[in-house]
Order: C-alpha cells, then sequence, then structure tokens
C-alpha cells in the first residue's frame, strides 16, 4: 500500500453536490449563482469541487484560482492570475484579450504581465480592473457556461476578497456563471477578515452556504474499504472513527500509517509527518526546504534554493511524488495537502527557519524572475522579512510595494510600505537603500492609503511629513503633501481642505508647472462658497492654462469644467454647451476617460437645471454607456444614472425612471449615491400614493445624509420630501414645523436652483393647510383657526421675503418662480399682476373679483411655463387652483377645461392622490366625472354617519371621545371605523385621517 493513499472511490456528499448541482442548473438557466463551502481542514472541500467539476459539470468551462498563503496575508489576487494564466494557456493571449470588454486588456496587465504594460493608474484603475474581470467571465459564459472556483478564501488578502465580493455582486449581470468558493472553517477566528464578508455575502440572494461536516461512521467505513481495497475488520474501524473523528484526511493518514492495527501517532500532525518520515533523508530535506517556500513551488526556484544540480534533485524528488507528498501541479509543486507543508514548516528549528527563508531570498535576489512578475518581488520581500533581515526586509518590501501598486494591490502595498516605515529606524542607511528619505514614504503611503479608503491614515501619514518638512526649503514636496491631505479632507468633508490647497498653492514654485496646474486645479475644484467665486474663476482659469501649456490634459480638461460651471447661467446655456464641447474634444484628443465622465456627469446636470430635460437625459445615457465602456459602469454610470433619473422624473416619464434607479442600486453604488437614487424614486412614490414605499425610501437615505455634510443638490430636495411625506400623510403639524425650520436654519439664498422648489414645496403646504378664500382666524370661520393654521401663516411673511429676493435663473427657476406666485400672491415686479393676492397667503377674507381673476391669470401662467418644460406633474399641480380659481369666477367651462387637462395628465402618470384631489374638485363644483358617490350622494360610498365619524378620526378623536361626541356606544363606533376603513382601502386611522385630508373631505 502507498504511503497516503487516497481512495478512489468518493463517499457521501450527496446533499453537498445537490447543492452545487442546483446552483449550477439555475446558473445554466441564466441566473448565476455563487455556493461558498466551508469545513474544517481535510474534511473534503477540494475533493468535492473536484468530483463536482468531473462528472456534474462536465459540459461548462471550469476555471480554477487558489489563495495562496504567504506570511500572515495572502499573495494579492493570486486566484485571479491563475484562472487568467489558464486562460491565456488554453486560449492564447490574443484571444484572451478580444474578450475583454472594448478589447483593450490593459487593466489586465496588472495581474497578468502577458497583457503587457498597465495604462496610467488613477483611483479608478481598480474599478477597472475588476469589472474587465467581471466582463471577461461575462463573455466567456456567453459561450458556455462557467464554474469559476476559488480555493482557500481563508487566505485571501484584502484585495482578492474585495474582487471576489465585486464578482459575486454583479454576477448577475453575467449569465451562466457559477462561482464556488472553498474555505477552512477551523482557520476563522474571531477576527478573521473573512469572517463579516462570509455573512454579508451569506444574505446575498444568490449566494448558498454548504458546510461539509465529517464523515458518517458508515461513509468512514466505505472510504477505508475504498484505500485498503477491502472492508476493514470493524475493531480496526472503530479505532481509527474514534481517533479520525471522521475527518476523511485523518482517515487517509491513519490507514496509511499503519493499516490501522499498530501504535497510532497522537495527533493528525504527528501522522502526517510520520508519513513523511519515512521517505530517503535527502528527500526530506528537500521537502523541508520546500516547506518555506510555500504551498506551491516552482522547479526553478526550488532548483535554485536547494542548490542541487537537476539529477540530485529529481533523485530527491522522485520519493516525495510517489509517495504522494508532493503533486506535480505545471512548472512546479504542490503538497498534496496543506497540512503536510504547514507541519513540516512548524517543525523547523528557528535558526533552519531563518537560514532557509534567506536562501530563498538570495536565490530570488539573484534572478528575480523565476516567478512570474509581480509575485517575484512581493515573495522576495516576504522571505526577507521571514528571514529577519531589517535591511534587506526594507530595501525589498519597498521595490515590493511598487510591483504590488500595478496590480492595483493598494492594501498590499499599503502593508508594504508600513513595513518601509516600521523598520526605518532599524536601518541606518535606509535612504540610501530605497533612493529616498523617510518623507517620500511618508508620502507615498499617504496617497496609496487615500487609493485604499484608509482615508484616516492617509491624513495621519501626510501630516506627519509635514511636520518633518521645512515648506520654505522643500517647498514641492510640502506642496504636494499638502495637496494630497487637501483631496483626502475634501474626500472626508472634512474642513482644512481649501486651506491645504491655498497653501499648496502658495507654495509651489513657478518652475514646476505640472505641479503648479494639478494644485490650482484642485483648488478651484473646492472653491464653492458664492463669495470664493473670483478666486475659483481666477485659479481655473490660470490651470486651464498651464494645463495647456504643460500638455496635461487632465488639468486642462478639469479646470475647464470647473470654470465653465463656475461663471454659468441656466439662462444663457449655448456658451456653456460650447464650453463643454470643447472641454469635450480635448479629453478625447488625450483620452482623459476621468475629465470625460465629469464632463458628461456636467453637462447633463447645466441642462437638467436650464429645464432642458430631454437633451440632459440623453447625454446623461450617453455618458453612462461611455462609463460602462472604460470600465466605470458602478462608479461614474451610477453618478450618471442619477443625472438621468432626474430629467425623467421631470418628464413624467416615471417608470423609465424607476428602472435607470433600480438598476443603478443594483450595481451598490457608493452610499452618497444611493441615496439620491433612492430620493428620485421617494418622489414619483410620493406623488403616486405610495406613501409606505416613500417613508422606507426617505428612511434610507435619511441615514445616509445624516453621517455627512452635503451640498445643496443633496439635501435641499431631501428637504422637500421631508416636508411633503407628513403632508401626504395627514401629519400636517410635522410638515409644518419641518418647513419653519427649513426656512430658519437653510441658506436658501445660496443656491436658486434647489431652493426654489423648496419654496414651492413649503407654499404649496401653506395653502393645504389654509386654502385660498378660507376665512382667517380670528374671523369667525372654525376649520382652519387654530394653532396649526397660526403657525402656518407665520411662515408666510418669510416665503415671501426669500421668493421675492431669490433670482431666477433660466426657465426652470422661472417656472418655479410662477408657480411660487400664484400660490403665494404677486411678488414685486411679478409679470402676472400687481393686485393684492387673494389667496390665503394674500390674507384675503373673501375672493373678491379682481383677486379671483389675478389667480387664475397667474396659475395659469405658471402651468404654462411648465407645460412647454415638458413637466406634466408640475403642470397638472398648478391646473388644480387654476381650475378652482375660473370656477370661483364662474367660468365653468373654464374650470372643467382645466380640470379635464389635469386629470389626464395625473392618470397618465399614475398620480393617484391628485387624481383624487382633482375628483374631489370635480364632483363638488359639479364638473366632468369624478369620485363615484354612494346612493346617498356621500363621497367615497361613505353614509352620512360614517362621514361624521371619518370626521373625527382626523382630528384624531379616539373611539370613546367620537361615542361621547355623537352619543352612540362605543362599540357602534368601532364598527362604523371598520366599514370606513374597509370603504377607504386603508389600513389604519391614520391613513384614513391622511385619505381625508388629501382628498379635502371636510375642508
Ligand atoms: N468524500 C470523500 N471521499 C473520498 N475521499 C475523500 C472525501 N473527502 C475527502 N477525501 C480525501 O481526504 C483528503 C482531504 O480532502 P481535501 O483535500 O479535499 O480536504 P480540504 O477540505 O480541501 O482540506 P484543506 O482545507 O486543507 O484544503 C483528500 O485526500 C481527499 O481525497
Ligand atoms: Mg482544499
Amino acid at each position: 500500500m502507498s504511503i497516503h493513499a487516497v481512495s478512489p472511490l468518493f463517499v457521501g456528499r450527496a446533499r453537498e453536490l445537490a447543492t452545487l448541482g442546483d446552483a449550477l442548473a439555475r446558473s445554466r438557466a441564466g441566473s448565476s449563482s455563487t455556493v461558498l463551502v466551508g469545513g474544517e481542514a481535510g474534511v473534503g472541500k477540494t475533493r468535492l469541487i473536484r468530483e463536482f467539476t468531473g462528472h456534474g459539470a462536465a459540459d461548462t468551462r471550469v476555471l480554477v484560482g487558489g489563495c495562496l498563503e504567504l506570511g500572515t496575508e495572502g499573495l494579492p489576487f493570486a486566484p485571479f492570475t491563475a484562472v487568467l494564466r489558464g486562460l491565456v494557456r488554453e486560449l492564447g493571449r490574443d484571444a484572451v484579450a478580444e474578450l475583454v470588454p472594448g478589447g483593450n486588456a490593459r487593466a489586465l496587465a496588472r495581474l497578468l504581465p502577458e497583457f503587457g504594460e498597465p495604462g496610467k493608474d488613477g483611483p479608478e484603475a481598480r474599478a477597472r480592473l475588476f469589472e474587465q474581470m467581471l466582463g471577461l467571465l461575462e463573455r466567456l459564459a456567453e459561450e458556455r457556461p462557467v464554474v469559476l472556483i476559488v480555493e482557500d478564501a481563508h487566505w485571501a488578502d484584502r484585495s482578492t476578497r474585495d474582487l471576489l465580493t465585486f464578482l459575486i455582486r454583479y454576477q448577475r449581470t453575467a449569465a451562466r456563471l457559477l462561482i464556488a468558493v472553498t474555505y477552512r472553517t477551523d482557520e476563522l477566528h474571531r477576527n478573521h477578515p473573512l469572517r463579516p464578508l462570509l455573512a454579508e455575502l451569506g444574505r446575498v440572494e444568490w449566494v448558498t452556504r454548504a458546510e461539509l461536516r465529517r464523515l458518517t461512521r458508515r461513509e468512514a467505513v466505505a472510504l477505508a474499504a475504498g484505500i485498503l481495497r477491502h472492508e476493514p475488520a470493524a475493531a480496526t474501524m472503530d479505532l481509527i472513527y474514534a481517533r479520525s473523528e471522521g475527518n476523511p484526511l485523518f482517515v487517509e493518514a491513519l490507514l496509511s500509517e499503519s493499516g490501522g492495527d499498530e501504535a497510532l501517532p497522537e495527533s493528525l500532525r504527528d501522522l502526517l509527518l510520520a508519513g513523511v518520515e519515512r521517505l530517503p533523508e535527502e528527500t526530506q530535506e528537500l521537502l523541508r526546504v520546500a516547506s518555506a517556500g510555500g504551498q506551491r513551488i516552482e522547479h526553478a526556484l526550488l532548483s535554485a534554493v536547494a542548490g542541487l544540480d537537476e539529477n540530485a534533485l529529481s533523485r530527491a524528488l522522485r520519493p516525495a511524488v510517489a509517495g504522494n507528498v508532493l503533486v506535480v501541479d505545471g512548472e512546479g509543486y504542490s503538497f498534496r495537502h496543506a497540512l503536510i507543508r504547514e507541519a513540516l514548516h512548524d517543525d523547523l528549528l528557528p535558526g533552519e527557519h531563518i537560514r532557509l527563508h534567506t536562501r530563498y531570498a538570495e536565490a530570488l535576489e539573484r534572478d528575480l524572475t523565476i516567478l512570474p512578475a509581480p509575485r517575484g518581488a512581493i515573495e522576495l520581500a516576504h522571505h526577507w522579512h521571514s528571514a529577519h533581515d531589517s535591511t534587506w526586509a526594507l530595501a525589498s518590501a519597498w521595490h515590493a510595494a511598487s510591483a504590488a501598486r500595478k496590480s492595483t494591490a493598494y492594501d498590499e502595498q499599503l502593508r508594504m510600505l508600513s513595513r518601509v516605515l516600521e523598520l526605518w529606524d532599524q536601518v541606518p542607511d535606509a535612504a540610501e537603500r530605497i533612493g529616498g528619505d523617510r518623507i517620500d514614504v511618508l508620502r507615498q503611503t499617504a496617497t496609496v492609503a487615500h487609493l485604499a479608503g484608509e482615508y484616516e491614515r492617509s491624513i495621519a501619514m501626510a501630516t506627519a511629513a509635514l511636520a518633518d518638512l521645512d515648506h520654505d526649503a522643500d517647498p514641492i514636496r510640502s506642496a504636494t503633501l499638502l495637496r494630497q491631505r487637501g483631496l483626502t479632507r475634501y474626500d472626508l468633508s472634512r474642513p482644512g481642505h481649501v486651506e491645504d490647497l491655498r497653501r499648496a498653492a502658495a507654495l509651489v514654485p513657478a518652475d514646476q508647472p505640472k505641479l503648479r496646474g494639478q494644485v490650482l486645479e484642485s483648488l478651484s475644484r473646492m472653491l464653492h462658497r458664492p463669495e470664493d467665486q473670483p478666486e475659483r474663476q481666477a485659479t481655473a482659469r490660470l490651470a486651464m492654462e498651464i494645463g495647456h501649456e504643460v500638455g496635461d490634459i487632465n488639468v486642462e480638461t478639469h479646470a475647464l469644467i470647473t470654470y465653465t460651471w463656475g461663471h454659468a447661467r441656466y439662462s444663457d446655456m449655448d456658451t456653456q454647451l460650447e464650453s463643454f464641447a470643447r472641454a469635450r474634444r480635448i479629453a478625447h484628443g488625450g483620452d482623459a476617460y476621468n475629465a470625460l465622465m465629469r464632463c458628461a456627469i456636467s453637462e447633463s446636470d447645466a441642462l437638467e437645471g436650464a429645464g432642458r430635460h430631454e437633451r440632459a437625459a440623453q447625454v446623461a445615457r450617453e455618458g453612462a454607456e461611455g462609463a460602462r465602456q472604460y470600465g466605470l459602469a458602478r462608479t461614474s454610470g451610477t453618478f450618471l444614472a442619477i443625472n438621468l433619473a432626474e430629467p425623467l422624473v421631470s418628464l413624467g416619464r416615471w417608470d423609465e425612471a424607476l428602472q435607470v434607479i433600480e438598476h443603478a442600486l443594483d450595481l451598490a453604488p457608493p452610499a452618497p449615491y444611493r441615496a439620491s437614487l433612492q430620493g428620485f424614486a421617494a418622489d414619483i412614490a410620493l406623488a403616486r400614493g405610495q406613501f409606505d414605499r416613500a417613508e422606507r425610501l426617505l428612511a434610507a437615505s435619511r441615514s445616509v445624509l445624516s453621517r455627512g455634510s452635503f451640498r445643496d443638490q443633496t439635501t435641499l430636495p431631501h428637504l422637500c420630501r421631508e416636508i411633503r411625506l407628513p403632508q401626504a400623510c395627514g401629519q400636517l403639524e410635522q410638515a409644518v414645523e419641518t418647513a419653519a425650520r427649513a426656512l430658519e436654519e437653510h441658506d436658501l439664498a445660496s443656491s436658486s436652483r434647489y431652493a426654489w422648489p423648496v419654496l414651492v414645496t413649503i407654499a404649496q403646504l401653506v395653502s393645504a393647510v389654509v386654502p385660498a378664500g378660507r376665512p382667517l382666524p380670528g374671523e369667525g370661520g372654525q376649520g382652519a383657526a387654530g394653532p396649526l393654521a397660526r403657525l402656518a401663516l407665520s411662515l408666510l411673511p418669510r416665503l415671501r421675503a426669500f421668493g421675492q429676493e431669490l433670482v431666477a435663473d433660466g426657465e426652470l427657476q422661472q417656472a418655479h418662480r410662477l408657480m411660487f406666485t400664484a400660490l403665494t400672491g404677486p411678488l414685486a415686479g411679478s409679470t402676472a399682476g400687481s393686485t393684492a393676492g387673494s389667496t390665503a397667503a394674500a390674507a384675503a377674507p373673501e375672493p373678491d373679483g379682481e383677486a379671483v381673476a389675478w389667480r387664475v391669470k397667474a396659475s395659469d401662467l405658471a402651468a404654462g411655463a411648465w407645460e412647454a418644460l415638458r413637466e406634466p406633474y408640475a403642470e397638472a399641480q398648478c391646473l388644480v387652483p387654476a381650475a378652482q380659481a375660473a370656477f370661483a369666477a364662474g367660468d365653468r367651462q373654464g374650470a372643467a377645461a382645466r380640470l379635464t387637462r389635469a386629470r389626464d395628465l395625473a392618470r397618465e402618470l399614475g398620480a393617484t392622490p391628485l387624481l383624487e384631489q382633482l375628483d374631489v374638485f370635480g364632483r363638488r363644483a359639479r364638473i366632468g366625472g369624478g369620485t363615484p358617490e354612494g346612493p346617498d350622494g356621500q363621497p367615497l360610498g361613505l353614509t352620512a354617519r360614517e362621514l361624521e365619524v371619518l370626521r373625527e378620526v382626523t382630528n384624531g378623536r379616539s373611539n370613546r371621545e367620537i361615542a361621547e361626541t355623537l352619543v352612540i356606544s362605543i362599540k357602534t363606533v368601532s364598527v362604523h371605523v371598520s366599514n370606513i376603513l374597509a370603504k377607504l382601502g386603508v389600513a389604519t386611522r391614520g391613513e384614513a385621517a391622511a385619505t381625508a385630508h388629501r382628498l379635502r373631505l371636510f375642508d
């Protein structure tokens, strides 16, 4: 019997095979899925996968990559490099390159040098790499189903984990892709980084988890029989089962050690080593050497480290392969089981350990190309580090850092740079070794930490470097560091970013035009406040010129876009559009995709702000398509989805907008983008009367917005929703209070584009609480009298003052202004007439003829403005007061015409609450159709009594109070209430009250 015999027979695991088989069947049918296979070491994860791909997945393309252990962490992207290498071997480099989206495989060069030199690495480099990998899998899966196997994820480093998570999250965009991940559960200590990841992935709908248990006794007997080729004696089996506890690797080892009947070593480790100890001494020595090289070792490296000639090496290797301790694996060898290597490595004496790692390091120093880049540099750093040689550990970590950067393994790079910093004081000539001083290392660390998303660390590193620098003596590095820190602070919305950039701009010498252009460009982008406008324009202009002179296309185009924005007026779009076109031409010429994306974002936003919704949607859509091609669908692409959703909402193309939003949310965009997308979805839900949904969406974006400081473009639309939702649900007090706070706390003058909708929202709220023509408190009226109406009315002077002062730049803002005026009465200089207003706002107790005529005219003007802008919802909203005023003026026909138009628009949009409001008005005024009335002429089929009860419910009364007021029994009240809820199709008293408010049943 051979040592460590492996059973040819595969036992048990029917359920796990079925799980994998089901997942594959789903993937085959177009619903890609993932199975996470966990289990202790040796329990049979790899074997299970092998059996599955060998039989169940015969017609598929199987791609396998394993995570490699290296020190305490793994080798960055190792499984994916292995997968790519396998593909290149099978299909050839060019065929693989053709499969990448856009046919440009340069991003893959970050994983495999065969693809050439990677392009420039900007912050998007990593996003592109991820997208290209996914794109490649998508294309492969079009041919035939793909099974991607990532083994031993417990050793995955963060870069590998990130890419794996990304692929799993987005795998649904690739039909027919099954991902299987194996990991050791016994390695997952409490703080193991895979733990939270597994929990997170476990919640993804298409991810299943399979836990491999130990074998049952019956299965263990079958396994033993498979190895022994006969059924073992029951007593032997008892012993083996008791010792192995059903772990198949253990069963194998026990059997190969003794056939089951000799005295057995105590632990699995000893068992595994016992197998090795029977090999010739020179083979054992070679295995010890190999154990320091990792789970898989290249032949060339082993030969270099072992210092044996080919013959001697073969002689020593043969028994290890024959004895099934090593297996031949491509151009190298793997330990048959990782535990054997671990046992061997753990058994090394400390001196031996250091000596061996030194030998590896020296062999790699002699010829780094023994290993494919970037592995050579990274493994070299590992061996010097394990050899405890500070000097070489420092130097090699520095080189490994730049190798890691190439593959966008930012975390690995960060770790290497941190190691350099840690060792710095122990190496007297560190600066000469790396050709730079400690400040250079800190500077690089700050940059990489930023890229890795470790903002705090980035700021700390830059601050430490700045503290050590003499700014006057070293202005270039000071300026670079200040810029870096400013950019990071800006990303974190931390104060001090503008100051950092201003200082950098003051420091950067004139003979450094490239750096100067970058600093000025960054500075110009951060100057948002109105009072900084002149500085921003001057800075952007200068940056633009410098960028042009030095040929820095990124600086030139970004500065041009900033400049264009800076003096943009929505009323003068043509100049702006020309500038955007110019920026786009320049960016195109230099393949500056980051600038191209910004151009699409800025232009679509400018168009939307000018009310050119169709064109805005088109630019955003084209930009999103570009983002997909550049491999930036999830970053710039989702931002552009916001800019596409916004005009679609304006245009009333709500279903289309919802599709765009849903698709973008599927891509799991960054939280602030998500909040904006959810905001638009909430707008639609509100207008369609889906208040629970609106509340959920609003709660989600609220929680994001509470965690940072955001600009007006995000906060003000959110504010409108925070007022409209309670208003729509009948919680008028809350709505009015929020509105009052908004007028107190927000600087509405700073951004007219986003301030106008707030003013309109509050004006609509006030006129809902105190409708036009209603007697005012203290003037004999009853319904609206009270603290709420008073509070609402008290908002008016301030509201009108804001409206008076706020500029209305461009047609969109002018439409808002007209709508605002129609609701609150004429503003000075308004085109809609100059007589005193007659709305609640103007506090007219009775609508006299002139005032009513003014209202008709003002509302019509607003509706017409919205019609011209093709915003049906806003138009329909303006038609309500227009119809009401026309009716009040005695123009029944005119009222009916407006009502019909509004109703058509609202129906088309599915804007149920507005439709109901129109119906109620139509029914009351007896014009047009309307809400079906009950047999006794009451609205919504409610009886007169039910209507009375509903009025009390709407006033917030309890059943007992209602019973007292109406002098009926509590029981009767509760029967009425149930009937009311049923007739209104609502679930709670609150919702019933909301419906009553909405329909103005008791106005
Ligand atoms: N169901 C099975 N039937 C027969 N042999 C098995 C079975 N499961 C595992 N084995 C054998 O047990 C040994 C260990 O299994 P395997 O290498 O798959 O474990 P693993 O879970 O992948 O361990 P590790 O976590 O160390 O990678 C192998 O030699 C394998 O052939
Ligand atoms: Mg395994």
